[in-house]
């Protein structure tokens, strides 16, 4: 196949692109409708029922940085799925792309990109990878450059500058230059070689396809009082509960040089969970919710079936339940109905601030700040209104029977 090539070409092939070259050509997306899918969780989300049909682009999680930059790894995920993955994305005509890293899975990008030679192999070992499953785009998911994430990760004020090196030189390669290239971001944009907030990441929008900001785990468990998980936006919020939203994050990366064209909402189909006392989580002697109540900080929720009562995290910590609650959990678990609304008997609140809903279970005394078909539909207004690049959810397996895909789909521009 590749004999019309002359030897000085291949030789310079080679060294990256192993033996063929199997990217499928770029496919030209006005907006990327996107989800993330988790191998881990196969058993009840089967690659046969992901909604294919409605995404252009499906991120397969995760691709783990080991030790050995020459190994990234699919333990966690079900490696034996990817191949099936690919097979099913391309049969629908969706791009199968792969995420690499992620919350357990970024111990080691801050070591594989501080030096030129590590870069290269880095970049070597994900093009490894994309070649062996035939994937049209990888997902960079550090989290984070120039922050600790997890609580064990190789961490260096330069990270911010060795990612964009590492991005570049990918780039730069015959394979680089083929595939999608993205990254996860934080609600800021990375950190420079102070821990502040970099002015200019212009650079990085050469070399990348598109960001998706992830707007969630804004507020939890670590949180002073219960706040929204995914805050549209809090600019109408208390000045001190003004951190972070979908609208000030486009606003910061948008500020700091990150065209808008190539800025996707990352956005959850989970919500999180607070022991609020029935004293605390009604208002004024009403029923009515109050916004943002005080929880019990002792008592940990457990959330919906996939979440866990005590793990043990990649840092070898054990953690108590993280009290997620994925959209179809709250329809399994009773609280929401087949039609995505709070059953009877459920307390509602609609924050007009950050656009999202709050239930309140009074028997339990669980207060869960989540997402909804109308908090998703405001999302996608918003995506629509700045000409953003599109959405992505973590994660496809979360919702339940499309409710807040399609709402997030009729209102970002799609037909
Ligand atoms: C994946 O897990 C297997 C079995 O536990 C282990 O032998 C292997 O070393 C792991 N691979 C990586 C890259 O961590
Ligand atoms: C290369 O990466 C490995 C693994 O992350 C790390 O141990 C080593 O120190 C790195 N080398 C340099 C020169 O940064
Ligand atoms: C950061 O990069 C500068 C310039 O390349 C270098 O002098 C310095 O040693 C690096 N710092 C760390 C902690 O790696
Ligand atoms: C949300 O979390 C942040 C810290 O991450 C905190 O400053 C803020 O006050 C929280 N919001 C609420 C309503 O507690
Ligand atoms: C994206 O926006 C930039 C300005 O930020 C503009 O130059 C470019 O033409 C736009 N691209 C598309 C495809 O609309
Ligand atoms: C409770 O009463 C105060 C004072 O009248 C009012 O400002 C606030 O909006 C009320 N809260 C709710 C949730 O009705
Ligand atoms: C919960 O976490 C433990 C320890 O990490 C693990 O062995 C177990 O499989 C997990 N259970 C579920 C349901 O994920
Ligand atoms: C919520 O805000 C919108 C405009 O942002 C306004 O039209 C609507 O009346 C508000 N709803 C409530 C219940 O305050």
């Amino acid at each position: 196949m590749l004999s019309f090539l002359t030897p000085s070409l291949l030789t310079l092939l080679l060294p990256l692109t192993a033996s063929a070259l199997p990217f499928r050509p770029r496919a030209v997306e006005d907006k990327i409708a996107a989800a993330f899918y988790t191998g881990w969780h196969a058993g009840d989300v089967p690659l046969t029922s992901v909604s294919w049909d409605k995404y252009n682009t499906v991120i397969y999680s995760f691709a783990l940085t080991t030790p050995d930059v020459r190994t990234l790894s699919l333990n966690g995920s079900d490696a034996s799925l990817l191949p099936e993955f690919v097979t099913q994305a391309h049969a629908h005509g969706v791009s199968a792309h792969i995420s690499v890293g992620g919350w357990s899975g970024s111990k080691y990008f801050s070591s594989h990109f501080q030096s030129a030679e590590n870069r290269t192999a880095f970049a070597n070992t994900v093009l490894g990878l994309l070649n062996e499953y035939e994937l049209d785009g990888v997902n960079f998911d550090w989290e984070f450059p120039g922050v600790q994430g997890i609580g064990c990760n190789v961490v260096n004020p330069n990270d911010t500058a060795n990612y964009l090196a590492l991005l570049q030189e990918f780039r730069a390669t015959v394979s680089g230059k083929k595939i999608t290239v993205s990254a996860t971001t934080p609600l800021l944009p990375f950190r420079n070689t102070n821990g502040q907030p970099s002015s200019d990441v212009s650079e990085f929008a050469k070399v990348l396809d598109f960001i998706s900001i992830m707007d969630y785990d804004v507020n939890g468990s670590w949180s002073p009082r219960v706040g929204p998980n995914s805050p549209l936006d809090d600019s109408c919020a208390e000045t001190s509960y003004q951190l972070g939203s979908a609208a000030s994050a486009v606003k910061a990366w948008h500020a700091a040089g990150f065209p808008l064209n190539k800025t996707v909402l990352a956005v959850p189909s989970y919500g999180r969970s607070y022991y609020v006392a029935p004293s605390d989580a009604f208002a004024n002697n009403t029923k009515d919710l109050a916004p943002y109540p005080p929880f019990n900080k002792n008592k940990c929720p457990l959330g919906d079936g996939w979440d866990n009562s005590t793990s043990v995290d990649a840092c070898g910590v054990s953690q108590p339940s993280g009290g997620s609650w994925n959209f179809r959990g709250l329809v399994a678990g009773g609280l929401l109905g087949d039609d995505g609304k709070p059953v009877q008997g459920i307390y509602y609140r609609y924050d007009n601030c950050s656009k999202t809903p709050y239930l309140y279970n009074e028997n339990t005394q669980v207060m869960i700040s989540y997402d909804d078909a109308e908090s998703y539909a405001a999302k996608g207004q918003f995506i629509e209104e700045l000409g953003l690049y599109g959405f992505v959810l973590w994660e496809a397996g979360g919702d339940y029977d499309d409710i807040l895909l399609s709402a997030i789909q009729s209102t970002s521009g799609f037909n």
